[in-house]
């Protein structure tokens, strides 16, 4: 059975349409992000799913009950909001007991729920202090502490990490993780953050204008992006695209960038048949950085497709080389070895790794293979 399921689902304020006929099923036992650039509807469809807002159309379906009449309270959720409002006179036990003490959990369960979250949170030394005590990832981990007691069918975060510096960022990120391992809760996580969603999904929801543009793990997402928004919107620096030519050469199928040009780049495809329909057509090429390496590096697999390219601009950052160049004239960034600091202004040689190109059509924006 579905932990949640969303149906046709719409919404709009006065003219502006901001959730579009969205369908998702999420199972029990998921963590779904749903990750999307500002203002594509990400916290209007959560704030619908936890009751808090209705829809214009369609219907919610927690643990196979539909819920679009029901109120937040009963809907058996818990919610984790961006702004994590404590209550400022209480502690931070009584933060996290006050729900129970409203449904008048008893005192002996209530302790052993707030001791077994002190735990895992690891704010078992701050139960006594106030959240004026606290610093902003601790509150955030009241916050959360605060939603984990209740032991909900379905948990909803929306942005919960955006309030936190780098650094804990990654470390909560990391703990709810684990939590959601641990205790195998379906979570329903809103981002814009699309490494956060990388790193945490079992399943990513690709939103934008307030459509999902893609429902699937995260390595369907980063390795087949559905259009050319998923493409560009995940990873980061985000895929190159750019125009390119398709045609057929001794029954192979060759993808063309800068078509005529001297410095024109031709790629042999190997799996692409789903492109054959293209030939002789435009296409939209696609190529992540890191499937751009120094001349010397080989790919696993076939030998390695070098080219000849002139190199733009180099950006060590310690880790790897970032490189700017051009292929057929158009601008690709590359993320070549640490080791490696090409001359700005001279060409190099680099290797594609073509087994993991895209090709999208340039009218429908669609992955074409
Ligand atoms: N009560 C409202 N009345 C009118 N428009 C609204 C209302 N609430 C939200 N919107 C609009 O709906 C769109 C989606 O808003 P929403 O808050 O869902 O975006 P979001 O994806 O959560 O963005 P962010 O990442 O910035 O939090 C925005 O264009 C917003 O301006
Ligand atoms: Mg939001």
């Amino acid at each position: 059975m579905a932990a949640l399921s969303i149906r046709t689902l719409s919404k709009r304020y006065a003219n502006l349409e901001v959730l579009k006929g969205i369908d998702l099923d999420i199972e029990s036992g998921e963590f779904t992000v749903l990750v999307g650039p500002s203002g594509c509807g990400k916290s209007t469809l959560l704030n619908i799913v936890a009751g808090l807002d209705r829809p214009s159309a369609g219907t919610i379906e927690i643990g196979g009950r539909v819920v679009n009449d029901i109120p937040p309270k009963d809907r058996d959720i818990a919610m984790v909001f961006q702004s994590y409002a404590l209550y400022p006179s209480m502690t931070v036990r009584q933060n996290i007991t006050f729900g129970m003490e409203c449904r008048h959990v008893p005192k002996i369960e209530q302790e052993k729920a707030v001791t077994n979250v002190a735990k895992l949170l690891q704010i078992e030394p701050l139960l006594g202090r106030k959240p004026s005590q606290l610093s902003g990832g601790q509150r955030q981990r009241v916050a959360m502490g605060r939603a984990l007691v209740r032991n909900p069918l379905l948990f909803l975060f929306d942005e919960p990490l955006s309030n936190l510096d780098a650094k804990l960022r990654v470390e909560m990120r990391m703990e709810i993780k684990r939590l959601h391992q641990r205790i195998g809760a379906t979570i329903v996580y809103v981002t814009h953050d699309q490494i956060e969603a990388m790193t945490m999904a079992t399943r990513i929801a690709v939103m934008h204008q307030g459509s999902v543009q893609q429902f699937a793990d995260p390595d369907t997402v980063y390795r087949y992006p559905a259009n050319l928004f998923v493409a560009r919107f995940m990873g980061s620096p985000p895929m190159n695209t750019m125009p390119a030519r398709l045609e057929a050469e001794n029954g192979s199928l060759v993808v063309i960038i800068g078509a005529g040009r001297p410095d024109e780049v031709r790629l042999r495809l190997k799996g692409y048949d789903a492109a054959a329909p293209f030939v002789g057509r435009e296409v939209v090429f696609g190529i992540r950085p890191e499937c751009i390496a120094e001349g010397s590096r080989a790919f696993s697999g076939d030998a390695p497709v070098l080219v000849n390219a002139p190199v733009e601009m180099v950006e060590p950052t310690g880790a790897e080389t970032m490189v700017l160049l051009r292929l057929g004239g158009e601008p690709a960034m590359a993320r070549i070895s640490p080791d490696i600091r090409p001359a700005p202004g001279a060409s190099a040689s680099f290797a594609l790794d073509t087994r993991r190109i895209c090709l999208f059509d340039p009218e429908t924006e669609r992955l074409i293979a």
